[in-house]
């Protein structure tokens, strides 16, 4: 079931990147509500086109791929990428090569929104004893973390520079539910994953925003306050999950940095020898 949104916003052909991933499969159906088109990319099998869809694969590093990917296009939602902590050279040409060229791309073709999944591995080594806000300075947690750590001021420099507009979305944990006690504070529901990319599509304006990823859990700690006019309220918590994931890890080691810091077990990944 696909959550409900007020706006009656209808986008004439939207772009999703990582199409095939599992964010992606998720946002596949939902998003055609929101558009006449929806374009669909990634390198992994997209299946064929079903009614209002174009599929059209790309490597994010292959350039004039990227270029054909984003005529004729009115907002991207971009999903692509690598999404764990891999050695830096693979890093480098899916987020970072590639970023570049959906930048370029849009700038060329004059595209003036994108939606860009970057992730709290952004913000990874601060401590989950601390609530931060979307203005703190980055503290990424790996090549992964970096690589949308640089993806938020490639957005910031095309919107200074060229008035293209981003939300940067710092996801938490979007999976069908909460599958540790880190994410009891970082799970974003996938309507709420939904709500959140509707309205950072929508929202009138958002120059370039920094907004964090996450349901309405009790547990907290991001503080969204500095992009409340992104409209994003998310209606679900991880709440429900918490007396059965507290009896599967009743012992939290203090001393573990996975433990201790927000970017939970990815600040512990590495060194990649060559
Ligand atoms: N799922 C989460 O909880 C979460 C958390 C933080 C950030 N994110 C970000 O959200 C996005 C989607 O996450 P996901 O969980 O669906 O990840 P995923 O790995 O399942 O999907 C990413 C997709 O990008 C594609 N891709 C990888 N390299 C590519 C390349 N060089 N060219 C073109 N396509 C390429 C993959 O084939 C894959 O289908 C990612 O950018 C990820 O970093 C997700």
């Amino acid at each position: 079931m696909t959550a409900k949104h007020p706006t009656g916003v209808r986008f004439g052909r939207l772009l999703l990147t990582g199409a095939a991933g599992g964010l992606g499969v998720q946002l596949r159906p939902r998003l055609k509500a929101y558009c006449e088109t929806l374009r669909l990319s990634d390198i992994a099998e997209l299946g064929t086109a079903g009614p209002g869809e174009e599929v059209q694969p790309a490597a994010l590093q292959d350039r004039a791929a990227v270029h054909a990917l984003l005529a004729g296009v009115d907002a991207v939602a971009h999903l692509g990428g690598v999404s764990t902590e891999q050695p830096f050279d693979v890093i480098l040409q899916a987020n970072i090569v590639g970023l570049y060229n959906v930048y370029e791309a849009a700038r060329r073709h004059g595209v003036k929104r994108i939606v860009f999944a970057s992730s709290n591995h952004v913000i990874g080594f601060y401590r989950q004893d601390e609530v931060i806000d979307t203005r703190v300075p980055v503290r990424p947690d790996g090549y992964y973390g970096l690589s949308k750590a640089f993806g938020e001021n490639l957005a910031q420099f095309y919107w200074d520079r060229y008035g293209i507009e981003t939300v940067s979305v710092r996801i938490g944990s979007s999976f069908p539910e909460p599958k540790d006690r880190r994410m009891l504070a970082t799970w974003l529901s996938y309507d709420d994953l939904e709500r959140l990319v509707v309205s950072a599509l929508t929202a009138p304006q958002v120059g370039h925003t920094v907004i964090y990823g996450c349901s309405d859990n009790t547990t907290v700690w991001w503080d969204n306050t500095g992009a409340r006019h992104i409209g994003y309220r998310p209606q679900d918590s991880s709440e429900r999950f918490r007396a059965a994931l507290e009896a599967r890890q009743p012992v939290i080691d203090g001393r573990d940095p996975a433990a201790v810091h927000q970017g939970g077990a990815f600040v512990t990944k590495g060194p990649f020898e060559d």
